[in-house]
């Protein structure tokens, strides 16, 4: 069973971007415990304290890491920006990367 059912497990995090003019980026856990277990992310690609994990950039999400591991191919893509951030307005056209 997945742990998320016994507990209830369903924080939003904010996760605020390291740029002054950006907005941040929101992260349902509800939304991935439906899909995942809490060991495909913890502890190998985030650490389980908000804001803790080394490395977490909005560049790594896209060079597929982080995020990245599954918003390039498994779940919507790093493209589309506003799902993450969703008061960014206009957001840049990026180039998807190639998944791993
Ligand atoms: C799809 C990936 C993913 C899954 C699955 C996942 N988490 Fe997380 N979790 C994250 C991310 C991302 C963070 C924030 C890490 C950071 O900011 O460095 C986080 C943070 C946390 C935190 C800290 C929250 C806070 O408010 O500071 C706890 C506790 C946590 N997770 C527990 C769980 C549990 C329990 C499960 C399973 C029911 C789970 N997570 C499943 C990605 C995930
Ligand atoms: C282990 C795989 C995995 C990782 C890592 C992951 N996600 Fe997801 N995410 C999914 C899946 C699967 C879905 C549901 C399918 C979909 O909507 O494409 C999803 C859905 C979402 C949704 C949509 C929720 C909705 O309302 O429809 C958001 C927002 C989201 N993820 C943000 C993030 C953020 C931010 C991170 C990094 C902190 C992250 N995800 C890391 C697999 C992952
Ligand atoms: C799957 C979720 C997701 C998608 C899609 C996404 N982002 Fe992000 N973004 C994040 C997360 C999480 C952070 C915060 C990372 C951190 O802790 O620094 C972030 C941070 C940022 C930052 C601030 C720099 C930083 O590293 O904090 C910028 C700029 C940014 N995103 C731009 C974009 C643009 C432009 C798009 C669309 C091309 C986009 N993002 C799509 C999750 C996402």
């Amino acid at each position: 069973m997945n742990p998320s059912e016994k507990f209830g497990f369903d924080n939003t995090l904010e996760l605020a971007a390291e740029w002054s003019m950006v907005s941040g980026a929101v992260f349902p856990h509800g939304k991935h415990t439906a899909w995942l277990d809490c060991n495909d992310c913890h502890p190998h690609l985030f650490n389980i304290k908000r804001k803790f994990t080394e490395g977490f950039r909005m560049t790594s999400n896209l060079d597929g890491e982080y995020c990245g591991v599954c918003h390039t191919g498994v779940a919507f893509p790093m493209t589309d920006c506003k799902r993450c951030h969703p008061a960014m307005r206009s957001p840049p056209v990026y180039q998807e990367p190639v998944p791993r």
